[in-house]
């Protein structure tokens, strides 16, 4: 029930923060618009706004990177000595147990849409395996199917989704029946938003009763773990540890117990999977050491000097390149969560539909506003300790963010069929080649065939001679 105190009140909050326009269509609003939008302008973080308008949405310049910036220390992916060597064999076993005792689950972000991919629905939903054609959600829960079979668990899969295709993706797993996977062990919760602004720092009207908001970007997954009673299911159900992944890598490796291990040997509360930059302007974060702190600068971040700044053997100085694979204790998500915390917000000037003044629906040309977002890798330096792993780009990372050229769906591809091949050759099975190295054929390996390289020899029996331009298919 709104009162004329409540309406009054909220009149007075919005006129302090310079955002009376937000109830210029009150008059027109029946009662259900009015209650919603008195909700929404209530649930902003007011405490924040002024200061996010004058030193985010109206700055004009970057803040600049504090002095300093050393490169971050990492395991490599292959162990450097014998030391390392037994380091390793330990941490292979502990990561075994963690996940064969039902303490690992998986964690996928997908609040993303395919928008840069020219598809629209939700990313998990796009096509991406190069023989049949499976959408990146039906990757990961064959992994996730095989990899529970494999440790004779199983193992539990948290997603979180957006305002943007929450419904949907819902309704996507509904569908297709779960993937084959026990529904009560899919989780499927939703991330927070955060207001949309006009470039004058006025807060943008998505329509007369509401407020243009976008997701607060994969930082928000954090809180919403908590707040989504994600994390209180973990507690119940014993998992202890989150592999965390993008919805737009088909490579990732979900179950990694050297990685899962190493974590947990360290006590590390974030940990984090890295690979070496193909050149110094990748889009991809950084991994750099800030007064000793571990943290990562986001390319479109770190200035070009220090991108290209070389080692004496000519190998680049911030060479680890952040790939957004982390290990997270559900421990230190509740312990953030417990005393309350915020991670930075980053701005992006995007085009945002709104209403304009006299109530007309705008569709931008040009950027016309900000977005604001969170990282999750900002969450690294709260970190009471946090280790990183050096991984091969060609076993884990072929993002699928364009629909051509770098990053794309036919580089996702064509990484799925070279891995698949090199796995193949290394059981001595033989591929042909074409004359730019790659195979001269189409292959696919389930999950349910092999979760690694090792697996593959076991199997020699079921895999059949490959000729030049077959399309093989082993499940
Ligand atoms: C991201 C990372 C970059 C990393 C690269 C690796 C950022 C800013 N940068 O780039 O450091 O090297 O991936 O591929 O993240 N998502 C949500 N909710 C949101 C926003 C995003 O769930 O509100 C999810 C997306 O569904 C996707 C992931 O987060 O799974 C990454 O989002 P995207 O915008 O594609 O990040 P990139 O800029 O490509």
């Amino acid at each position: 029930m709104i009162t004329q105190e409540n309406f009054e009140n909220t009149k007075n909050l919005l006129k302090i923060h310079d955002q009376c326009h937000l109830l210029a269509f009150w008059p027109e609003l029946n009662p259900t618009q009015k209650q919603t939008l008195l909700t929404q302008i209530e649930q902003l973080d007011w405490a924040q706004i002024d200061y996010w308008v004058e030193n985010l949405v109206k700055k004009t310049t970057t803040p600049a990177l504090p002095d300093g910036l050393a490169p971050a220390s990492f395991y490599d992916a292959e162990p450097a000595d014998t030391e390392q060597q037994r380091k390793y064999a330990q941490a292979l076993n502990l990561g075994k147990e963690l996940i064969s005792a039902g303490k690992v689950a998986a964690f996928v972000v997908a609040g993303g849409q395919g928008t840069r991919l020219g598809f629209d629905g939700p990313k998990g939903d796009f096509r991406i395996s190069p023989v049949n054609d499976k959408t990146l959600f039906q990757l990961f829960a064959e992994t996730i199917a095989a990899v529970s079979k494999t440790y004779q668990t199983l193992c539990p899969w948290y997603i979180m989704t957006s305002s943007l295709n929450h419904a949907e993706t819902r309704e996507i797993f509904r569908s297709n029946d779960y993937y084959g996977l026990d529904e009560k062990y899919v989780f499927i919760f939703e991330q927070g938003t955060l207001p949309n602004f006009g470039l004058d720092g006025k807060i943008l009207l998505a329509d007369k009763a509401n407020i243009a908001r976008s997701p607060d970007g994969h930082g928000g997954s954090l809180k919403a773990l908590y707040r989504s009673g994600a994390l209180e299911d973990m507690k119940k159900r014993g998992v202890e540890l989150l592999s965390y992944f993008q919805v737009d890598n088909p490579l990732i490796n979900i179950f990694d117990p050297l990685f899962i291990g190493l974590h947990a040997l360290d006590q590390a509360e974030m940990s984090s999977k890295a690979v070496i930059k193909t050149g110094p302007k990748e889009k991809v974060g950084n991994f750099c050491l800030v007064d000793g702190s571990l943290t990562v600068i986001e390319y479109s971040d770190l200035p070009d000097h220090l991108a290209e700044k070389r080692n004496a053997d000519g190998s680049l100085t911030f060479q680890l390149g952040s790939i957004a694979i982390h290990i997270i204790s559900t421990s230190f998500v509740e312990r953030l969560n417990a005393k309350g915390f915020s991670l930075p917000l980053h701005k992006a000037v995007k085009k945002i539909p709104h209403i304009d003044q006299h109530g007309n629906p705008v569709e931008p040309t040009e950027p016309n506003g900000i977005k604001l977002e969170t990282f999750v890798f900002d969450a690294v330096p709260l970190a009471s300790k946090s280790i990183i792993l050096q991984t091969l780009r060609s076993q884990e990372f072929a993002p699928t963010k364009n629909a051509t050229g770098v990053d794309s769906v036919e580089t996702s591809r064509q990484m799925m069929v070279a891995r698949a091949a090199d796995w193949l050759e290394s059981a001595s099975v033989p591929i042909r080649k074409k004359p730019d190295g790659s195979p001269d054929c189409l292959i696919e390996i389930a999950p349910s065939f092999a979760l690694q390289k090792e697996d593959v020899k076991a199997k020699l029996d079921q895999i059949p001679k490959i000729k030049p331009g077959d399309k093989i298919y082993l499940a």
